[in-house]
């Protein structure tokens, strides 16, 4: 068996988030419970202007692309207007469209044309922090010591004789210090000097709010109502485990760690039992507008803890409908290890009432093909490890089968379906991650996910820009990319791009997938295999011998070559048993 073409007839089972039918009204309230959702990176989708960076038209007009592959909905990132600093993760006003991607008005029309084709629209919100361009922290800076906008962010003075030392010893997440000291504007008097500190857990660009302050609270409501009385579905909330940080501000007893990994761990500034009462309060907001007309407007967070039980409390009944885990994304290529982190998800999330929101790639993440071509889970990349780009792929393909075939919710980054490996050779020079320069230029981790989708043609770029010639990506496209152009995936029956569309069709038309029970199987050493409802069964190969196929059966779907009865290395397949109902 060769990837299989999903059996014509299949019947869909009842259509929780109404992509199949075409229309987001009339969609079950919790759609998003088993959606799959495509993460579009605004900035690297497709270009309508001729600029060489994406926008909002350009998503508009890949809508239909979407629509085919048979995703529910699109999350879209950060469009705010920003002086990006971390791409829009610096927001300086969070009720408009920054003119690089369009305006309020293409916004509205992207929203419309997207519900005609019954995808839904999430976006991004961020609220741990604002753009140091933002009106508040501008007149912050402006009215120096003790004044009301101060109060917004963590202003503090130093320490040491002269406050020259930082509050305390934390560490950005991006590199550096946690702090930055202002130059308070000097009286009638005196003249500039410096002063006070302020809080930024990522860059100096981005100071922390300060979430104690009810004015942060009543801005977000507001901000909230703005985008869904504009229609949107839902959030996607950025560092959803932030905001609140320990009251007093102590060290942190290991500010080394802190710095060491981009997780969050300092937990005096990570993860405070005071942010749930937020995702309470948005839940609630949220809920006003999903009892108007019977449809959720989700709120789906990025929360980094340490383990599935903390994830957990993120998304009880009453907070977060969804929260990522990340901890399928960050498992090595390892039986046991995939095996172990499916089951804390299912363990500890699916008891809360919620679904898990599975995740194998974002904007943030080297892609899974270029991470599991080489030994484990790398973290970073540089050009010149030994790189096995085809066993990449091979288990980029299989692990892309895991996730549709697991119970809950799914989040694709754009390019996963066509097969994206990381660029990995970007030149320092083109890098525009924070993280590389405030790291010394030694993590260089974020560009190669971002470079600009390849559409058609042999050369860059590749239909991603309409522009004349001399138009350039704002990130290169190396050639190779030639080979994974939309133009092309789609006219190659193998492709990745077939195996996400065929996946996602079958995946709505058997009622095991999506919601459901997972029954672990017996298998071979290095199979993990289980069984969904009543005999659907997903079956992956990590190892690189072929194994014998755990139970019997007809294939539905496979990620490589299947021989009858057997299961190659690096492979993953879908059966039917001969017992279960058949789709017909
Ligand atoms: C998480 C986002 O995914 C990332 O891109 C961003 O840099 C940080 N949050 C800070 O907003």
């Amino acid at each position: 068996m060769l990837t299989a073409t999903p059996h014509s007839g299949i019947s869909p089972r009842p259509d929780r988030a109404g992509a199949a039918s075409g229309t987001t009204s009339g969609t079950a309230r919790d759609w998003w419970r088993d959606a799959v959702i495509y993460q579009v990176y605004v900035r690297s989708f497709l270009d309508s202007t001729g600029d060489g960076i994406g926008d909002l038209a350009g998503v508009r007009a890949g809508l239909p692309y979407l629509k085919k592959l048979g995703v529910d909905g699109i999350w879209l990132s950060p469009f705010y207007p920003s002086p990006q600093h971390d791409h829009g993760y610096d927001v300086a006003d969070y009720c408009g469209v920054d003119p690089t991607y369009g305006d309020l008005e293409e916004f509205d029309r992207l929203v419309a044309a997207a519900h005609r084709l019954g995808l839904k629209v999430v976006i991004d919100i961020v609220p741990n922090h604002c753009s140091s361009e933002h009106p508040w922290f501008r007149a912050a800076l402006a009215e120096g010591p003790g004044g009301e906008h101060r109060a917004r962010f963590h202003f503090a003075d130093g320490r040491g004789p002269n406050g020259e030392l930082p509050p305390n010893n934390w560490r950005a997440m991006f590199g550096g210090p946690a702090w930055s000291r202002v130059t308070e504007p000097g009286g009638p008097a005196g003249a500039p000097e410096p002063g006070q500190w302020y809080l930024h857990l990522f860059t100096p660009e981005q100071p922390d709010l300060n979430w104690r302050n009810p004015a942060v609270a009543e801005y977000f409501d507001r901000v909230l109502r703005f985008w869904l009385d504009r229609g949107v579905d839902g959030f996607r909330v950025d560092v959803a485990a932030g905001l609140f940080k320990h009251p007093d501000l102590p060290d942190s007893p290991d500010p080394e760690a802190d710095e060491r990994t981009r997780d969050s761990v300092n937990p005096l500034a990570w993860n405070q039992p005071e942010v749930h009462e937020v995702w309470r309060r948005w839940r609630a907001l949220c809920d006003e507008y999903a009892d108007r007309d019977g449809q959720d407007r989700l709120l789906v967070g990025e929360v980094s803890v340490p383990t599935a039980r903390e994830h957990a409390k993120y998304v009880r009944p009453d907070e977060l409908h969804q929260a990522f885990f990340f901890h399928l994304l960050s498992a090595p290529w390892d039986v046991d290890a995939f095996r172990k982190v499916i089951d804390e998800a299912l363990t500890d999330i699916a008891g809360t009432g919620s679904t898990v929101t599975w995740v194998l790639n974002n904007h943030d993440q080297v892609r899974t093909v270029t991470r599991y071509a080489g030994e484990g889970c790398a973290s970073g990349v540089s050009g010149t490890e030994p790189w096995n780009v085809d066993l990449g792929a091979a288990r980029a393909r299989a692990a892309a089968l895991l996730m549709l075939a697991l119970p809950g919710a799914a989040y694709v980054y754009q390019g996963e379906e066509l097969g994206l490996p990381e660029v990995v050779d970007l030149p320092d020079e083109v890098l525009t991650d924070p993280i590389f320069r405030r790291t010394g230029s030694r993590r260089r981790i974020r560009d190669g996910c971002r470079v600009p989708l390849p559409w058609s043609g042999h050369a860059s770029p590749f239909g991603f820009t309409s522009g004349a010639e001399e138009a350039r990506p704002w990130l290169p496209q190396p050639d190779w990319f030639a080979e994974h152009a939309t133009d092309r995936a789609l006219a190659d029956t193998r492709s990745f791009w077939h195996l996400y569309r065929d996946g996602l069709q079958l995946r709505r038309g058997l009622p095991q997938l999506g919601e459901g029970t997972l029954r672990w199987l017996d298998a071979p050493p290095e199979v993990l295999a289980f069984e969904r409802g009543d005999g659907l069964i997903c079956a992956v190969n990590f190892g690189t011998a072929p194994a014998p196929a755990p139970v019997p059966g007809t294939p539905l779907l496979s990620s490589g070559e299947c021989p009858d009865g057997v299961l190659p290395g690096s492979t993953a397949a879908w059966w039917v048993t001969d017992t279960a109902p058949h789709p017909h």
